[in-house]
């Protein structure tokens, strides 16, 4: 009885619980909408995620053995990358976007700001490649794993193999990304009846729905769909978004829209990281003219006063989920500690 309890406060808090055999399922509160990745396809086991978790924190995946998925992806900033507004990779390369925030992937079907990937499970396979960022390539990958007994056995105890193959690699770097769930912010508290908003993040909140909810929609913060926000194109980067991928002209200047969670934890913001402060967020907002967006709520000119702005804030802060930030089962794992060359 007593060590049943136990192990349902563990997967309360890591966001897991168990079914009858050794599969795990995801645990999210009542408010949220059920998960879009099938996890028939990637059955999830706590061996696959701790395999995913050294993968994702290890610098082996690197050409050069110096960038991991984590140097870009700080699980202290909610898995962005705060020091630059634009990525750097090997030899010091910069690339051309704001690395996003990765948490509630479970809910994702598109991912890069234009949506480039549409499956988690392909994700990895872009920033492998990628030259300016980790510039190697995934049969390389999987050879250097293979010759390292740590992996051979961590692969075993996964996948009841000692192989390690791509589709076992992407996999288990999946896994680890699903369980990283951000749901136990002030709001979903709120939301669950056990906190209540102060008068001013109520005040926040009835500006929130009206002018930013459409696009940035409860209880995730983000439709995940794209969109025109208003931004001035960047004359350097010249980056159009979803037109890139798709060529068509209704879709330039289309960006995925990013969750409002944890803002205090993964500025620079936008796709480039132009805006360091909410407040300059907030500010290109308030200066768009009526019209300028096809949304009803970017199609009226918002007129937020000081002390709106302040009272939004307040709102959005109630979305910064420290005990996500904070859950050391997220970070670098003890299994990587101890460095030995096999
Ligand atoms: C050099 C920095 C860098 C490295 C290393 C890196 N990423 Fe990223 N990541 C980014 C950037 C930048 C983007 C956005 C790219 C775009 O929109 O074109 C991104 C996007 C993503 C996304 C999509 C998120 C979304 O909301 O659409 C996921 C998931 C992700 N990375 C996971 C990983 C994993 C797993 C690894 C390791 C295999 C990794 N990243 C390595 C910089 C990096
Ligand atoms: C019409 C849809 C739409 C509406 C309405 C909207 N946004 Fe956005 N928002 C976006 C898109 C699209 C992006 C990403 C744009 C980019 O990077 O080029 C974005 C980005 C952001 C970001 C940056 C987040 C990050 O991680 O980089 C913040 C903060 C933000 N919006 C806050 C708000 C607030 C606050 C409101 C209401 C005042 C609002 N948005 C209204 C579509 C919208």
């Amino acid at each position: 009885m007593k060590s049943n309890l136990i192990v349902l406060l563990i997967c309360a808090f890591t966001g897991l619980s168990f079914t009858s055999e050794r599969v795990l399922y995801l645990l999210y509160p009542s408010h949220f909408p059920a998960p879009t990745y099938n996890l028939t396809d990637n059955p999830l086991l706590q061996e696959s995620i701790d395999l995913g978790q050294m993968l994702f924190y290890d610098p082996i995946l690197s050409k050069d053995y110096s960038i991991s998925c984590a140097s870009c992806h700080s699980p202290y900033n909610a898995f962005a990358h705060t020091d630059h507004d634009l990525s750097h990779g090997i030899n010091d390369s910069i690339g051309t976007r704001n690395a996003p925030a990765l948490f509630n992937l479970a809910w994702q079907t598109s991912f890069m700001w234009d949506g480039a990937v549409n499956h988690l499970d392909m994700q990895s396979l872009a920033p492998l490649s990628h030259p300016s960022e980790m510039g190697e390539n995934i049969k390389d990958v999987v050879e250097k794993l293979s010759n390292t007994m740590r992996y051979r056995t961590a692969f075993y105890n996964a996948w009841a193999d000692s192989l390690p193959t791509g589709e076992r690699f992407l996999k288990s770097i999946t896994q680890f990304q699903l369980t990283l769930i951000s749901a136990t912010a002030k709001y979903d508290r709120v939301m669950a009846g056990n906190d209540v908003l102060s008068p001013q993040e109520a005040m926040g909140y009835a500006l929130f729905k009206d002018h930013c909810g459409s696009c940035h929609t409860e209880p995730l913060f983000s439709s995940y769909g794209f969109s025109k926000n208003g931004l001035p194109v960047d004359t350097t980067l010249d980056d159009y978004g979803r037109y890139r991928v798709t060529k068509n002209d209704e879709d330039s200047l289309l960006f995925k829209i990013p969750s409002l969670r944890n803002l205090s934890y993964t500025f620079p913001y936008m796709h480039d990281g132009r805006y360091l402060k909410l407040n300059e967020v907030l500010n290109h907002y308030n200066i768009l003219e009526a019209g300028m967006i096809d949304d009803s709520a970017l199609s009226r000119p918002m007129n937020l006063s000081s002390k709106d702005k302040v009272d939004l804030i307040s709102f959005l802060m109630t979305l910064n989920d420290t005990a996500f930030v904070l859950n050391p089962q997220n970070k670098f794992p003890q299994s990587l500690q101890m460095r030995s060359k096999n």
